[in-house]
């Protein structure tokens, strides 16, 4: 699993080298590179942001800093399912941060972090337009409603369960 992530890693380095030659080497180019890297990749990793810093000649603090300023950057490889919790007012009012609090204890996560084996990513939002189902959860595309903070387990579990099963099911598949 690990190799299979540094190998996943790598991949996106190289693609990265490839395309930055379409780039010129000004400063003024940093921006529209980090948006080509999360547009391919949907995040910026710690290699990534070097390497730019390397092509551009200038600081990684300061790649940091740019990336940082602006909220549409992310740092973390999505997971194969993105959970949203709304803190909008109507859902903070509702203790949407004790479910937030409550996804971080499951997950091991915190707010805008992946899990180690990818298949989680966790993310706090502003109002997702729904507020008469406060405290709102969107998991993929699903958005949940009245999420009570005891639900969050029953959440994450009906996925690993499912995971679960379809590992069994490959497994019978390849054993003939
Ligand atoms: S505040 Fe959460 S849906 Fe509006």
């Amino acid at each position: 699993m690990d190799t299979d992530i540094v190998a996943e890693d790598q991949a996106i380095l190289d693609d990265i080298a490839l395309r930055l030659s379409d780039f010129g080497r000004e400063r003024g180019n940093l921006i529209p590179i980090l948006q080509m890297i999360q547009q391919r990749h949907a995040y910026l990793s710690p290699g990534s942001i070097k390497m730019v810093a390397e092509y551009l000649e200038i600081p990684t603090c300061e790649v940091y800093g740019v990336a940082t300023f602006y909220n549409q950057f992310r740092f973390h490889p999505p997971g194969k399912h993105h959970i949203k919790v709304c803190l909008g007012t109507a859902c903070h009012v509702k203790g949407g941060d004790i479910i937030l609090e409550n996804f971080e204890r499951k997950l091991g996560i915190k707010d805008g972090e992946t899990t180690p084996d990818k298949e989680f990513s966790m993310e706090r939002v502003a109002c997702v337009g729904c507020c008469a189902l406060a405290p709102v959860v969107v998991v993929d595309e699903d958005v949940n409603g009245h999420v009570a903070p005891s639900k969050v387990e029953g959440i994450v579990l009906g996925f690993q369960i499912e995971k679960e099963r379809q590992e069994r099911e490959k497994q019978e598949n390849e054993s003939g």
